[in-house]
């Protein structure tokens, strides 16, 4: 198979203290993120060895699997890159007016996404979304990396609920004292300069 190989390769976040969050469950959950870059290199490679007809099929087995590794790389990144700085409000932005007229005020974002922590059942992510297209904020549950994933809308926020992002620090029933103190340790500068990458 003809594919040139892009290799990834970890990103390192500078991760201040975070209220909430500890240093082992920090060190343990950027240990299972390294996992999802090597995993991306592995499919990767994988794929541009299968060369035999034959072995078409564990091949496209393998590029479904690519949506799982490659989101939980990029999920994963979103995640941390939220931390680097330590917290800020955000400041009067487009981000900032946008999540006032979808959810009134930047409290009731934070209302709406710790409703839909309490009640997922089972893993996956909380994702903030731009979509371009209306011009508007969009909150939705992936489930394990992949599923859910909303075509053309811009990741601004991924919110790991998985249960290895807080389990060093919380039991299950605790995860939505995991969320709150992930809530307050955003770098909403950092966000918003994101979202406005996405404007251009
Ligand atoms: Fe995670």
């Amino acid at each position: 198979m003809i594919k040139k190989i892009t290799t990834y390769k970890e990103k390192n976040f500078d991760l201040p203290e975070i209220d909430g969050i500890s240093e082992k469950q920090i060190k343990v959950h950027l240990g299972l993120y390294a996992g999802y870059v090597a995993h991306v290199n592995k499919i990767n490679n994988f794929i541009a060895s299968t060369e035999d007809g034959d072995q078409m099929y564990p091949a496209s087995e393998t590029f479904r699997r690519f949506g799982f590794e490659y989101n939980g790389m990029r999920n994963h990144e979103h995640y941390f890159g939220a931390l680097v700085g330590g917290p800020k409000e955000i400041k009067d932005s487009k981000l900032k007016q946008l999540i006032e007229t979808s959810f009134q005020s930047m409290d009731g974002c934070k209302d709406i996404i710790k409703k839909i922590a309490k009640n997922m059942r089972g893993s996956g992510w909380i994702m903030m979304h731009y979509d371009k297209q209306t011009d508007d904020i969009i909150l939705n549950w992936v489930t394990n990396h992949e599923v859910g994933q909303t075509t053309a809308l811009q990741p601004i926020l991924a919110i790991d609920m998985w249960e290895h992002a807080y389990m060093v620090d919380y039991l299950p029933s605790d995860k939505l004292k995991y969320v709150d103190a992930y809530l307050k340790a955003i770098n909403w500068e950092t966000v918003s300069e994101k979202f406005d990458s996405y404007l251009n």
